[in-house]
């Protein structure tokens, strides 16, 4: 039989590779952002969903103080020492490399371990490939060396591999999701306190991953620039972070502010406020309200954060067509990428039809969709539980 899953591939390449069965298997998933974007760094909200597309690692322990590890969509396998100090270079062993720092600059003591790693996170595309990789790595480390799994610290550790190391100053959203994701919910985040709140997905709508294509290098992107100029606006204000200003202040700012910094640090403000909405109307089952939301939170990224492109605003364009379609907007950094919405279950296979004729239709490009589950954050099975599953 072919095997058809990550998990199953890399069960099977550790068996064939090793001649035995890996001690452990991690899987730790990609993410989708419903709403509150580029809001983490400003120390504000957000509210992802862990989703049903991850990474894989199957692994057990080796006495040697290195780690030999086979990526299978990358073809290549990489032995790192542990106890060397390590040199920077580039490709996906970068991650590897950047955490094992970190650890070592934490403290954390580590051992070694052979393993295999696949995945179906779509690379580039705003679903948070590398927060699951960084992720799964760190779940492999702290099972082989006995860490008590703290998912928060886990996430900055990551964050901060992926910060210092690779050099993009990104917030933690990402890492929090993946690690701290729950089936069936959303997760909001308190970026500042790192305090997570379960709001459970209402029956009768489905999620749906909009895929434009189109790809994006977030270190050479604009992500950066935008970072520093909400940083100089809370600064200028005398304040920690964006999330420390409301609209009333700002708006009294306005004619001291660079009116560049102004459109920034507006699109901060509201999105925060409109993630605490978007929470309360999920509760209530007010979806229209939540739709609403989502858009006005796409039109603000286009118009005063302007992350969106012109593939971006057609896809939310063409799902904002169909029926059923409560809301529609960009998702994750921007610059390309993929557009999130939000679907009345009913309607979920004509939408999925219908958006991606019109997208070709007005663009000449196929589009990709996901219908996602909300899955659960960063696990890690024993030999005995995966041999059952
Ligand atoms: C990327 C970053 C996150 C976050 C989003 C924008 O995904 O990794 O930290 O800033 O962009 O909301």
């Amino acid at each position: 039989m072919v095997p058809s899953s990550p998990r199953e591939i890399v069960l099977k390449c550790f068996e064939e590779r090793y001649g035995n069965a890996p001690e452990y298997l991690v899987r730790a998933p990609g993410r989708v952002n419903l709403i509150g974007e580029h809001t983490d760094y400003n120390e504000g909200y957000v509210m992802p969903l862990a989703i049903d597309y991850a990474v894989w690692i199957a692994f057990s322990h080796i006495t040697e103080p290195e780690v030999r590890l086979h990526s299978i969509d990358f073809n290549q396998s990489v032995v790192i020492p542990i106890n060397h100090v390590l040199t920077k270079s580039d490709g996906w062993s970068e991650y590897l490399k950047g955490l094992i720092s970190i650890f070592k600059k934490s403290k954390l003591e580590i051992f070694g371990w052979k393993g295999v790693m696949a995945g179906n996170v779509p690379i580039g595309a705003g679903l948070s490939s590398s927060a699951a990789l960084s992720l799964a790595i760190t779940r492999v480390f702290g099972t082989i060396s006995n860490w008590d799994w703290n998912p928060s610290q886990m996430a900055r550790i990551c964050q901060l591999a992926e910060n210092q190391w690779i050099g993009v100053n990104c917030g933690i959203m990402d890492q929090m999701i993946s690690a701290l994701g729950q089936e069936e919910h959303l997760l909001l985040i308190d970026c500042r306190s790192l305090k997570t709140t379960p709001v459970p997905l209402p029956e009768g709508v489905r999620v749906v991953i909009l895929d434009t294509g189109t790809r994006r290098g977030l270190v050479d992107s604009a992500y950066n620039e935008r970072r520093d100029q909400c940083e100089s606006v809370a600064t200028f204000l005398g304040k920690k972070a964006l999330r420390d200003v409301s609209y009333k202040q700002l708006k009294k700012a306005k004619v001291k502010i660079d009116p560049i910094q102004f459109k920034r640090a507006l699109h901060v403000v509201q999105e925060n406020n409109r993630v605490l909405d978007c929470a309360e109307s999920l509760r209530l089952g007010n979806l229209k309200h939540v739709g609403e939301l989502m858009n006005s939170s796409h039109i603000s990224l286009r118009d005063y954060f302007e992350v969106s492109c012109e593939a971006l605003d057609l896809m939310v364009e063409s799902a904002l067509a169909v029926p059923g379609c409560y809301g529609a907007r960009m998702t994750g950094a921007g610059f390309g990428g993929c557009a999130v919405a939000l679907v009345e279950t009913k309607y979920t296979e004509n939408f999925v039809k219908k958006v991606l004729k019109s997208y070709q239709n007005a663009t000449g490009q196929k589009a990709l969709l996901y219908v996602c589950k909300a899955a659960e954050g960063t696990s890690v099975y024993s030999k005995k539980e995966f041999a059952a599953q």
